[in-house]
């Protein structure tokens, strides 16, 4: 059996149109426009409309993702879901988009990989692209983290806003590369440092949980931070190593959006500069397996990629999970 590479045909991200700017968050919240942007380089987050859920944004983004493609919904053969926010933890989100969008003949599951989740459904999706079982395969990364936040703990809820963004994988032509590698990482050991208590098998809703705040995400932000910077720079730094590239051989670098001095820490690391590096958490803050979609879609949209171009994707999140892609842009 010959093997094909997958490679990307079309991506698309979704934002709901609410603006919360950090002034306003300022207005509920004891923080300043100053606090957030300095310590985090976030000006403003998107949330959704009231009524909306994960599935709605993943839905929006697919669609857009078929019509750039101009291909009907019923030849997508699979679809997976990176999110840790669900619109509930059955039927999945992917059931819900699949339905949502008319993709009668796919099936489809929800990925938790946190902050790495979109890089985790990369590479998983690209197996049933390699081995020649699916055809058509729709990964998105989509989170409505507003729906997950505690506002009365400001170390954390000035940090995430709302959004998806999905791309098609189906198999390269002879001679396009697609994807080349991925890394992919977790260390449970981390899960202390970054998570949300209540809501599972372990601590199911109770009134008692709601009242102490346990559905919300708890975190050490000074130690995702050191891990965060450390991971990303490690799984960057391996696979441009073993596929024997530089990071001056990329065209873009698109880290995961926590915050911009992570996202610094990493580019001095690698010694890149502003010019070959997607940076849009001013606008959007963390929208956790949304945000390298959407940072891919925005440098797609806007001609910043181009056929050929070397692009390498990387994360780190909850779990602790990290993740890197490699590929080159075949559109
Ligand atoms: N507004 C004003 N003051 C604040 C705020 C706020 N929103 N939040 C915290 N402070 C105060 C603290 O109370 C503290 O005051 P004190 O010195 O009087 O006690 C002071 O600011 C400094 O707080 P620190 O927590 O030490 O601030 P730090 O520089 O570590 O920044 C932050 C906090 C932004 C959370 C940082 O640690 C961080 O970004 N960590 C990474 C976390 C992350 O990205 N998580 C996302 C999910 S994981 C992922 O996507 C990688």
């Amino acid at each position: 059996m010959s093997l094909r590479r997958a490679k990307i045909t079309a991506v698309s991200h979704y934002l709901p149109e609410r603006r919360v700017t950090n002034q306003e968050l300022a207005q509920t919240v004891d923080t300043s426009d100053e606090w957030i942007f300095e310590r985090t380089g976030i000006r403003e987050r998107r949330v959704i409309a009231k009524g909306q859920a994960t599935s709605d944004l993943a839905a929006k983004a697919a669609r857009q993702v078929l019509e750039k493609r101009g291909i009907d919904a019923t030849e997508i053969d699979l679809i997976i879901v990176a999110t840790v926010t669900p619109d509930m933890l059955f039927p999945s989100a992917a059931c819900l988009v699949q339905m949502k969008i008319g993709a009668k003949n796919a099936w489809g599951f929800d990925l938790s990989g946190a902050c790495s989740g979109f890089v985790y459904a990369l590479a998983t999706g690209s197996q049933f692209i390699r081995t020649g079982t699916h055809r058509k395969v729709l990964i998105i990364g989509a989170d409505v983290m507003t729906s997950i936040l505690n506002y009365e703990d400001r170390a954390t809820c000035v940090l995430f806003g709302d959004g998806a963004g999905a791309v098609l994988l189906e198999p390269a032509e002879e001679g396009e590369s697609g994807i080349l590698d991925f890394v992919l990482r977790s260390d449970g050991e981390g899960g202390q440092f970054l998570y949300m208590p209540a809501g599972g098998s372990l601590n199911p809703a109770s009134a008692e949980t709601v009242q102490k705040n346990m559905h919300s995400v708890h975190q050490n932000g000074k130690n995702v931070f050191k891990f965060a910077v450390r991971g990303m720079c490690e799984v960057s730094q391996e696979i441009l190593e073993r596929n024997h590239f530089t990071a001056q051989d990329l065209k873009l670098y698109i880290p995961h959006q926590a915050n911009l001095r992570i996202i610094r820490a990493a580019m001095e690391k690698l010694q890149l500069d502003d010019s070959r590096v997607a940076i849009n958490i001013d606008k959007y803050a963390n929208t956790t397996a949304a945000t390298i979609p959407i940072c891919l879609s925005e440098a797609s949209e806007s001609k910043r990629i181009i056929k050929n171009d070397l692009i390498l994707m990387a994360s780190f999140g909850a779990g602790f999970t990290s993740g890197s892609v490699l590929l080159r842009w075949e559109i």
